[in-house]
């Protein structure tokens, strides 16, 4: 089957977050939505199909995580990610941050500090300062357009710390950490007896055909002294049906993270979330693949717009995911400078770089999971602006 991911789906009026929420979260409503990171593309078919059987069949008691959804998401594990998981050390929760605020609580005392890698995905903030905990921050370095993790700067810091939480494939920037860093991260990591979470979630939309490496797949050690979250919810765009789950083969952890989610009454799943999640990984391959060459064709689309068309800005070249992030330095604005001229001036809603934390400033992130033509729009409306300054 060959999905047209060139086809505008109208969502105003779906109660969309990124289509009818704009004035609500940005404080206008005339901009072209290219924030929140969902997709505007329809999910693969057989997944469409599995929610039409639920939604007909017309009973919505309650559901439970069936034995075929663990093979399902273990199966794809092994297959995209050559990770052989048990399905017995998978647990379901309805979302990624719900899930990292239960791990940062469980496996902290108030007053711990926990390591980020700044700019990082925001909500990994929240989760640490409402357990109590600190933000202790170990910067990425960012160097002739190439992000690194700064090792001699972790190795000062881990000793105080209690956890890392790790993003990888990183957003925003879409950086993919090699076999070799995430070595090197996790030996410091184990020196210490820092706890790691690591959030998988864009895994399944690594580009150009390069291989993502599930932290704890590195080693024995590593596996122990970890959990992963990873998602459906990127991969196929289900992202509002709200499904997700935690990978760790460590008891210890897994029975401690289970007794939270039922402390906090969330561990029973959405009867869509289940029937959706189960189709996309038993089925939902082949569209997976066509999504990532058309991704890949738009990064490639933007990266020359800019280069050629607007020299004044910057652009992360992506490894991962479907979120571009923009060097807007260059113009010079300051953050809140920089939000009003994306809004007023270019018309574009989209994520301010300073929200992901240091080194986030000046920057913005674009979301390009929609169709082409819309991405082009939100170029031309970019340029227009930033040319006329
Ligand atoms: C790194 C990362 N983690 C988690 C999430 C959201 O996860 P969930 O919707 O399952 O809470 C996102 C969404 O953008 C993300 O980028």
């Amino acid at each position: 089957m060959k999905y047209n991911f060139d086809k505008a789906i109208d969502r105003c009026n779906t109660g969309s977050l990124k289509w009818d929420f704009c004035e609500k979260y940005l404080d206008a409503d005339d901009v072209l939505p290219m924030w929140v990171a969902d997709m505007d593309f329809q999910a693969p078919a057989p997944v469409i199909e599995a929610v039409k059987e639920r939604a007909e069949h017309g009973v919505y008691g309650y559901a439970e995580e069936s034995r075929s959804f663990y093979e399902a998401a273990a199966g794809w594990m092994e297959r995209r990610h050559d990770w052989p998981v048990k399905t017995e050390w998978l647990q379901f929760c309805p979302g990624i941050v719900p899930a990292i605020h239960l791990l940062v609580q469980t496996f902290t005392r108030p007053g711990d500090q926990v390591i980020v890698q700044t700019p990082v995905y925001y909500p990994f903030f929240g989760a640490i300062t409402t357990a109590g905990c600190h933000i202790l921050n170990n910067p990425l370095k960012l160097e002739n357009g190439h992000y690194s993790m700064d090792f001699d700067d972790l190795e000062k810091k881990a000793p105080q710390a209690r956890m890392l939480i790790l993003c990888s494939p990183h957003n925003p920037g879409g950086i993919l950490w090699s076999r070799e860093d995430l070595l090197q991260l996790g030996d410091i990591c184990l020196k210490n007896d820092l706890l790691v979470i690591s959030d998988e979630i864009h895994a399944d939309l690594v580009l150009y055909r390069q291989k993502h490496w599930p932290f704890a797949s590195l080693s024995e050690e590593l596996a122990m002294n970890s959990i992963t979250t990873v998602a459906p919810s990127k991969t196929f765009n289900l992202a509002g049906l709200q499904a997700s789950y935690v990978i760790t083969p460590n008891p210890d952890l897994a029975a401690a993270y289970r007794t939270a989610l039922e402390k906090a009454a969330i561990a029973r799943p959405n009867l869509f979330a289940i029937a959706a999640s189960e189709a996309a990984y038993k089925y939902g391959e082949e569209w997976l693949d066509q999504l990532l060459a058309y991704l890949e064709e738009t990064h490639r689309f933007v990266e020359e717009f800019i280069e050629k068309e607007i020299p004044k800005l910057g652009i992360i070249r992506a490894q991962a995911s479907y979120l571009a992030w923009i060097d807007c330095r260059q113009l010079g604005f300051s953050p809140e400078g920089l939000k009003n001229f994306m809004l007023k001036e270019a018309g574009l809603g989209l994520n301010q770089g300073y929200i992901f934390g240091e080194g986030g400033e000046g920057f913005v992130r674009m979301n390009l999971g929609c169709p082409r033509a819309l991405v082009a729009r939100a170029l031309e409306k970019l340029k227009r602006a930033v040319n006329s300054l």
